[in-house]
């Protein structure tokens, strides 16, 4: 700030005129007093001023002001020989002395002054001076001391040690920055950005500065941390925690919630809707306990639970004809209030022709459509729901394969890739092609129930897997787009693909989205919260398509519904399906009671009513749906668990919507384990349970054909060890078959039985009985009369090898490994965390690992196995270097 030191200079002549022409009598006296003293020295630069002086005299003394800090004592700091040799020591002297400027006279300290012919001298800017003859030059200023050059702060500040201090309305390190921040609660800070005022953040850039979140509700305590009012209680914000206030008529429960009741006392759970005697439904009094999901002022609700407090509802393809090459696509939306009005659309651009039923065909749609169903009501705010995008069979890559006797898909091998993320699947896919597999099976593709907290000790077991929270293609192995990537490409190489279709039931009872769950546990009241889905997991950014479904069922809780404040009953808003599409809750105890297979809660998994035609309609409407991402079939999980005739419900409902006639290339597999119950299952055409010839005749009344009958068949669990258990019901050609499956890979599992005819790999963990097991596979199967036809359909498992107390259900996919852990995770067992590794290795050959410890196994590569499979297909063996050239894929 050079100008307003010049002013202070002004300022203070009256001083300097002391050190004019009265100077001489004056400093004799002083001089007398005070000896004179040298400067300290110190070299030029920046911060200091260099002055070096004509003189005549012996002895010459700078008596100086520094930057207005004041004049030294008199007669000043003893100036000393110059330092460059261009100014010799006789006729020059120099002295260096700290400041950014100073105002000086000179003297020989006997009372002779040079004070400028009284006006004193002056330098504004440290640097080296020469003085001669009253005429100052400078040689070297430091002017870049400060930033700001060649003005210092660009002359809106003063350089104090290399360092601006600028005057006001002046900003950054050079005070060349002003600063507007006309806003509220703003302020300008030293670089001159604008800043909140303390206590006050900016938690939406349009409106800077303007929240306090010491108070504010929509940000208590820091931005994005809401405290949301509902219809049950107002929430104020104090010093930036939420506090709770009930409304009138609402009790604040021990649990932290408002109700008008609070639920039970002690730790008593609700036990409604218990089967008695042999009543499998739900009692339809159970019809209102629904419409659960939190709303948007609730303090429960997700981004990702849109409106399902409003309206619910799903897109279904009816395909025009066999060819598949056109459908309609019908929104089968519904609404809390009946009086709603509800309307379709996309938000991509397809538009419906009706109502909320639109036609699309190869020719004007080769990608996905996105529904929207939007609900106007008097009761409520507009509410909008975004179903999952639509694909359509006629989208995917055609299976063309000339050699091999593929027979378009009823016949070949399907590796089985348990535990294996799509992406992986997709990269192992070119393998798959070469070696001949007639498609892959992905496990379950669904949204499942999955947690960042520990269950029975172990991070996402791989049992969550089969307990589905939607039926949105979001599951653990990947996203929907992922899924569907993996789907094209290995469609593109001739590798079908199929899905794990679980549709017997819903999640097991208690896991579920309810805050608040609690099990009296030998007087011990255990509590638990909520549980997460693959849609969100790990825990991740929400919006309308990404994060978990809704979903609520009634074990374990106590305390009545925000929504209804009735007791939670199973609801799964995204599907959707209410409390009347499950069964009664019955303990599955009886394995030969058909009532009991039907309608129990098989290990609590909550039960779907599929005697309803509405659930078996959606059953075959999610079918279509993996149809439709370019899936050729399933296998069905636990699907003794749903009736014979209600079977044919659901695939005559299926057929219907895939134009009137099942795909030629399609076919699944129902896992119906047989065990002791050979017999009603399978042997007596008239058990009343029976999946052979019973079966049969179901699908054969529901309009099927018999070739159809024939793509419907059972993953034929007596196989290997007794393979004559269906007394010869169940057609060769309806059975499919494999050595050890995943379900076997569990400590003491008791599924299936293969005696000495089989073995488990990674149980038994003996390698060449193991080939030799799935080598008899192909070439001679137990049971087998005709190989080339018998079983057309067999299965390679590849897996994974687990710890070597073999007491694990983790997967090691990086989620079921502690380090994921975020919710009461002392309670992880650090023995059964699976360590993350990668399924897809280049090279890597058939039987690999260490046989522990979480590696994948890829009993698929093994050329033994490839060339056996390639026997049964009619396809030529494979030479080592042809198999070493696959590796290298
Ligand atoms: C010495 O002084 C001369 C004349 O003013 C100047 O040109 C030269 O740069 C100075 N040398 C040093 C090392 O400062
Ligand atoms: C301010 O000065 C700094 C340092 O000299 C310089 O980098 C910057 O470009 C200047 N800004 C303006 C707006 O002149
Ligand atoms: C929050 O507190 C600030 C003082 O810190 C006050 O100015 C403001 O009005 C309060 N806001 C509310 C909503 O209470
Ligand atoms: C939020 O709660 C209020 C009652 O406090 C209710 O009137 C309103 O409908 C709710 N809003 C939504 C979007 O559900
Ligand atoms: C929190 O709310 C309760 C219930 O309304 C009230 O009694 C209490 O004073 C509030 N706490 C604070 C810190 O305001
Ligand atoms: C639910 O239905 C039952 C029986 O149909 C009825 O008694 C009850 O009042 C209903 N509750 C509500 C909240 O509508
Ligand atoms: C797409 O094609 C079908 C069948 O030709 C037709 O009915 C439908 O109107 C077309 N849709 C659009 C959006 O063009
Ligand atoms: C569920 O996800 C939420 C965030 O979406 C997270 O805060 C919470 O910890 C998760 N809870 C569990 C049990 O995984
Ligand atoms: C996981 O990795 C750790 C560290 O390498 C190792 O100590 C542990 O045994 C591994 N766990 C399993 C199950 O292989």
């Amino acid at each position: 700030m050079v100008f307003l030191r010049r002013r202070k200079s002004l300022k203070t002549m009256r001083h300097n005129m002391l050190h004019s022409s009265n100077m001489v009598a004056l400093a004799a006296i002083i001089f007398c007093l005070c000896a004179p003293h040298a400067a300290h020295a110190q070299s030029p630069g920046p911060g200091t001023v260099t002055l070096i002086y004509s003189t005549s005299w012996a002895t010459t003394y700078l008596h100086y002001n520094p930057d207005g800090t004041g004049w030294n004592g008199i007669p000043g700091a003893a100036m000393a020989c110059p330092t460059n040799a261009s100014y010799p020591c006789a006729g020059w002297k120099e002295l260096t002395v700290a400041g950014n400027s100073i105002v000086f006279v000179t003297t020989d300290g006997t009372g002779q002054w040079d004070n400028n012919g009284g006006r004193n001298y002056e330098v504004a800017n440290s640097g080296i001076y020469q003085l001669e003859n009253s005429v100052i030059t400078t040689l070297q200023t430091f002017a870049d001391v400060c930033p700001g050059s060649p003005l210092q702060c660009s002359g809106h500040g003063t350089c104090a040690n290399g360092l601006c201090e600028c005057s006001t309305g002046y900003y950054g390190v050079a005070c060349n920055k002003t600063c507007s921040c006309g806003g509220v609660h703003q302020t300008c800070n030293a670089n001159g950005d604008c800043i909140c005022q303390s206590g006050w953040s900016t938690c939406d850039a349009s409106n800077p500065c303007a929240v306090d979140t010491s108070n504010d509700t929509n940000n208590c305590g820091a931005c994005g941390h809401g405290c949301f009012s509902s219809h049950v209680d107002t929430y104020t914000c104090v010093a930036g925690v939420c506090n709770v206030t009930c409304l009138d008529g609402f009790l604040a429960c021990p649990s932290g919630v408002c109700r008008v009741e609070c639920g039970l006392p002690g730790c008593q759970t609700y036990q409604d809707n218990q089967c008695s005697g042999n009543t499998i439904v739900t009692d339809p009094s159970f019809a209102n306990h629904t419409w659960q999901t939190f709303p948007k002022n609730s303090s429960n609700y997700r981004a990702s639970y849109q409106d399902y407090a409003h309206v619910q509802g799903h897109a279904r393809a009816e395909y025009t004809s066999p060819a598949l090459t056109s459908a309609t696509l019908v929104i089968v939306p519904i609404t809390r209030d009946p009086n709603a009005v509800v309307t379709c659309s996309f938000d991509d651009g397809a538009t419906f022709t009706s109502a909320c039923a639109a036609q699309f065909s190869a020719d004007n749609q080769t990608s996905q459509v996105y529904p929207v169903i939007r609900a106007t009501s008097s009761s409520h705010a507009p509410a909008t729901l975004y179903l999952d995008p639509v694909d359509f069979i006629w989208n995917h890559p055609k299976i063309d394969r000339t050699a091999g006797d593929y027979r378009t898909g009823q016949k070949g091998s399907i590796v089985e890739m348990f535990g294996w993320p799509h992406k992986d699947i997709q990269e192992e896919c070119a393998f798959l092609s070469r070696a001949g597999y007639l498609g892959v099976k992905m496990f379950p593709v669904q949204e499942q129930v999955m947690s960042s907290e520990p269950f029975n000790n172990v991070m996402n077991p791989w049992y969550f897997m089969y307990q589905p929270v939607s039926y949105r293609l979001q599951g653990r192995m990947g996203t929907r787009e992922e899924l569907r990537a993996a789907v094209n490409y290995c469609r593109s190489l001739n590798v079908r693909v199929y899905a794990d279709a679980v549709v017997n039931h819903m999640v097991g009872c208690g896991n579920d989205a309810n805050p608040n769950h609690r099990n009296d546990n030998d007087n011990y009241c255990a509590t638990w919260g909520v549980k997460n889905t693959s849609a969100d997991f790990p825990p991740s950014f929400q919006n309308q398509r990404n994060g978990s479904s809704p979903f609520f069922s009634q074990c374990f809780v106590y305390e009545p519904m925000e929504q209804n404040n009735l007791s939670p009953m199973q609801e799964f808003p995204a599907v959707p399906y209410g409390p009347l599409d499950f069964h009664c809750e019955r303990a599955l105890n009886s394995w030969n009671d058909p009532l009991d297979l039907n309608a129990g809660w098989l290990t609590g998994l909550v039960d779907l009513n599929t005697e309803r035609e509405n659930v078996q309609q959606r059953i075959a409407d999610y079918m279509t749906d993996l149809l439709g991402v370019g899936f050729s079939g399933f296998r069905i999980d636990a699907a003794k668990h749903i009736q014979p005739p209600d079977w044919a419900g659901i695939f005559s409902k299926l057929k219907v919507n895939l134009g009137g006639a099942l795909p030629a290339d399609f076919i699944v597999w129902m896992e119906v384990l047989t065990g002791g119950e050979g017999d009603m299952l399978l042997c007596n055409p008239d058990s009343g349970y029976s999946y052979s010839k019973g079966l049969e005749n179901d699908l054969l009344g529901a309009g099927l054909t018999m070739t159809e009958v024939t793509q419907i068949k059972i993953w034929f669990d007596a196989y290997p060890k007794q393979p004559d258990i269906d007394c010869g019901q169940l057609e060769m050609n309806r059975k499919a078959i494999q050595n050890d499956d995943a379900d076997q890979q569990n400590p003491g599992s008791t599924s299936r039985d293969m005696g000495s005819q089989g073995t488990v790999l990674v149980i038994d963990k003996d390698i060449p009985l193991h080939r030799q097991f799935e080598e008899q596979l192909f070439t001679n199967p137990n049971g087998a009369s005709d190989n080339s036809n018998d079983y057309p359909i067999r299965m390679v498992l590849s897996s994974f090898w687990l710890p070597a107390d073999a007491q694990d259900y983790g997967i090691p996919d990086g989620k079921s490994n502690c380090d994921v852990c975020l919710v009461d995770c002392s309670t992880c067992d650090a023995a059964q965390s699976m360590n993350t590794t990668t399924a897809y290795e280049q090279g890597a050959s058939g039987y690999t690992g260490n046989m522990v410890g979480g590696k994948y196994t890829r009993v698929h590569r093994d050329l033994g196995i490839i060339n056996a499979m390639r026997g049964w297909m009619n396809l030529p063996n494979l030479s080592q270097s042809e198999h070493d050239s696959m590796m290298r894929v």
